[in-house]
């Protein structure tokens, strides 16, 4: 990580669970680390807890990544304040447990605009600040297994899939643009299975009983298990790109249903 020592990152939903462990990593790593996401407050307790034990510094800043002007904000502000972004953690997500079949149009909107739209817009405002500078840049997608394998889950959520294949082949095309380009910017996509966070937690509660049962003690990865990916893809050399991680938790340790979220 030697090489990204000072060197700023920005990340996306970064008040809570996998993007507030990112920061903390990358910051620890010597990183100025731009702090996304509506919750101010969280932003702002989580900066204070890392600014105090780590070298790096973590910038809170206030956005809801639907809005593209608070978006465009932000890089404007990391230009005037930092000098521009290096590394782009697309984090920020959100789910639905609405079934598809009779959801509302705004909750399909939501998403989209979150998981898909938003990853779009940042991706292309860190291609710009890198190549004004004649930089290095890097782009991380927090993809999802529902990204790459829709049909192992069975609990509704929504156009979450949907959302994640679009992830899927985003990453490609931007990857495509970026080579045809010839800029020095990797883009890779981490894709967790279930990750004990907020996310999990509201899926499951919404669960049946005879479900959310199964749920207890099913193995399940943990933030940190994330964010040291992050941390292993920007610490290989120069002349390698991760471009896919697939991370599931380890089913050997199952102690009761080990897939309860797949019907056989
Ligand atoms: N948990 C899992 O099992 C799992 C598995 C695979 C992939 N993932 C992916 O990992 C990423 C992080 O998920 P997580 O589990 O850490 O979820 P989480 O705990 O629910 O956190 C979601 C983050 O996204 C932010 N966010 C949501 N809407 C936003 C908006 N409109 N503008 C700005 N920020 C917004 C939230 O911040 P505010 O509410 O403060 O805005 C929060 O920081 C997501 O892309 C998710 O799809 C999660």
């Amino acid at each position: 990580m030697d090489r990204w020592a000072g060197k700023v990152a920005l990340v996306t939903g970064a008040s809570v669970g996998i993007g507030a462990q990112i920061t903390k990593a990358l910051a620890k790593s010597g990183m100025k680390v731009i702090a996304i996401a509506r919750r101010l407050e969280k932003l702002e307790e989580l900066a204070t807890n890392i600014n105090s034990e780590c070298n790096g510094k973590v910038y809170p800043m206030k956005c809801d990544v639907r809005q593209e002007e608070e978006i465009l904000q932000v890089f404007k502000r990391a230009e005037e304040e930092l000098g521009g972004v290096d590394v782009l953690i697309n984090n920020a997500g959100v789910i639905s447990v609405e079934p598809i079949i009779d959801g509302s149009t705004e909750t399909y909107r939501k998403i989209l605009d979150v998981n898909v739209l938003a990853v779009a817009i940042c991706s292309r405002q860190l291609v710009q600040s890198v190549k004004k500078r004649k930089a290095s840049g890097h782009i991380i997608n927090i993809n999802s297994i529902a990204g790459h394998y829709a049909e192992t889950i069975h609990s509704p959520v929504n156009v979450y899939c949907a959302s994640k294949y679009a992830v899927t082949g985003m990453t490609a095309s931007l990857r495509n643009e970026i080579v045809n380009a010839k800029l020095d910017i990797k883009v890779t996509s981490i894709s967790p299975g279930m990750v004990k966070t907020d996310m999990v937690k509201e899926v499951v509660a919404s669960l049946g009983k005879d479900i959310r049962d199964a749920f207890v003690d099913v193995p399940i990865l943990h933030d940190v298990d994330i964010a040291d990916a992050v941390i292993y893809c920007l610490s290989m050399p120069l002349r390698v790109q991760i471009c896919e991680i697939i991370i599931k938790p380890h089913e050997a340790l199952a102690t009761k249903n080990p897939r309860p979220y797949a019907k056989n």
